[in-house]
């Protein structure tokens, strides 16, 4: 990865295997997917979205942080050229998943932020990890329930119109106040999941 001149590609000759990995990695959670459906007649995950950041996107990522805009910076110094979003229907179903994918012998976990147990300032609530998968790339992996992937495409909606809206206070303590009040459902719902299935 010495290149000079930056392909037309900001990944160059690395997309195809980047698919491969992005491909490995969903296929992990669809193991655990499957093993939950199979014991528990359950499915955990609502959805998963895997994708290769945009060329676009990782070249104005890497001008944002003053980084050569070239293949090598775009692998080693982002770490979310690929990323997978994997929103589970239950708490614990966030963390069981979370388990499955630390456990795979392909990845090291090089950070974990628990952004549940720690939601950020403004409401936002997620688990997320870094992987540097065995092939050499990086991949940002977010897991959240159905509650705090609604809260998150919102509050994305809501920050492309903030020039256009009023009293910032107001809107910042509403979206915190409905992330605090999702997050109390989303443990009301996972009490209601255990009662179902006879779970102390
Ligand atoms: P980068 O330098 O962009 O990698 O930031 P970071 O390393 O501080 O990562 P962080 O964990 O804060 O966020 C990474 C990703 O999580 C973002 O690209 C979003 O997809 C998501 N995210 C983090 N914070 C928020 C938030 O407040 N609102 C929403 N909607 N998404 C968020
Ligand atoms: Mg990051």
């Amino acid at each position: 990865m010495a290149e000079k001149v930056t392909p037309d590609d900001i990944y160059g000759e690395h997309r195809a295997n980047m698919e491969k990995v992005l491909d490995r990695l969903v296929g992990k959670a669809m193991e655990l997917r499957e093993r939950t459906r199979e014991e528990q007649g359950l499915d955990p995950v609502e959805h998963i979205l895997a994708r290769i950041k945009s060329d676009q996107s990782m070249r104005e990522k890497l001008a944002r942080k003053g980084l050569p805009i070239t293949t090598e910076a775009a692998l080693t110094q982002v770490n979310d050229a690929l990323g997978v979003r994997i929103v589970c229907a239950f708490l614990n179903d966030v963390y069981a998943m979370r388990d499955h994918l630390a456990s795979d012998p392909g990845v090291e976990v090089v950070e974990e932020r628990d952004y549940i147990l720690h939601a950020k300032p403004n409401g936002y609530r997620s688990y997320h990890m870094i992987l540097h998968t065995e092939e050499g790339y990086y991949a940002e992996v977010q897991l959240r329930t159905i509650s705090m992937d609604t809260w998150a495409a919102l509050e994305h909606h809501l920050q492309y119109k903030k020039e256009r809206v009023g009293n910032q206070n107001l809107i910042v303590r509403e979206l915190k106040r409905c992330a605090d009040e999702l997050a109390s459902t989303d443990v009301s719902m996972q009490t209601l999941r255990d009662a179902i299935l006879g779970v102390d």
